[in-house]
């Protein structure tokens, strides 16, 4: 059975102040869910983060990770860095990581096994762009992001991936896919992993929604037989938006 996630990627947003009153107001409110829940604060707050929910069950991840072990790597961060605050869930291949800081899927294939070989579960992100989806190209394009970065990985490494579908035309936009648009790229994405695979790795893997997901449409998106939850950006920064997220799976 695979589980339903909700996770916040807060970007680069909320200083320490913010992110110790965001947290503090987020437990206290968090409904019951069977839902994991987990939030991706900057990493200079991570610790802090870790430390204020720390009878919470609310899971702290990491936002990014770097795919070497150590070294002179000026401004990254280790799989051993985040294992040492007690992180172990690092977001890999966000679109904004891809577009503004030059992440390919080379390089997203290094992370996601390093990040493996340290344990550390990956939640993995990938999604089409406008001109793709215009030009009817947007299942190719996901394909092959997840060939390029997932499909070399042995069969017993998916229990430690999570997906996160996010056309890159709906994140922070305003514009969300449609739940039907969501649902059929989730389908897809099943079936890919059930070519390269088999179908109980890919009935097994959680495939969040991703891009623009606020309170009014949360319902109808997680609705959807092959939308396991979301990865969710602005909404994630207003503890009501995300608490109402939240109840809505
Ligand atoms: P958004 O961001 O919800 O603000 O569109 C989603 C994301 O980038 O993960």
């Amino acid at each position: 059975m695979r589980s339903k996630i909700v996770a916040g990627n807060w970007k680069m947003n909320k200083n320490l102040t913010e992110t110790e009153a965001l947290l503090t107001e987020l437990a206290a409110k968090l409904p019951d869910t069977q839902a994991e829940v987990m939030v991706a604060p900057t990493y200079v707050n991570l610790a802090s983060a870790v430390r204020t929910l720390e009878s919470s069950v609310i899971e702290v991840i990491a936002q990014n990770m770097h795919f070497a072990e150590s070294g002179a790597y000026t401004g990254e961060i280790s799989a051993d860095m985040l294992l040492s605050i007690g992180v172990d869930t690092a977001i890999i291949g966000h679109s904004e990581r891809r577009a503004y800081f030059g992440e390919t899927d080379e390089i997203l294939a290094k992370k996601v096994v390093t990040a493996l070989d340290k344990n550390i579960r990956v939640m993995f992100c990938f999604g089409e762009e406008l001109e793709d989806r215009k030009s009817d190209n947007h299942f190719n394009v996901v394909e092959s992001q997840l060939k390029n970065a997932l499909f070399s990985l042995e069969a017993s490494a998916w229990s430690k991936i999570v997906l996160a579908y996010e056309p890159v035309w709906a994140i922070g936009t305003g514009e969300t896919a449609s739940a039907d648009q969501a649902q059929e790229m989730h389908a897809f994405i099943r079936k890919t992993i059930t070519e390269a695979y088999d179908a109980t790795i890919a009935n097994n893997v959680s495939i969040l929604y991703g891009g623009s997901v606020k309170p009014g449409n949360a319902g109808e998106i997680f609705g959807k037989p092959d939308v396991d939850g979301g990865l969710i950006g602005g909404a994630a920064l207003v503890a009501d938006d995300f608490v109402a997220i939240i109840k809505a799976i």
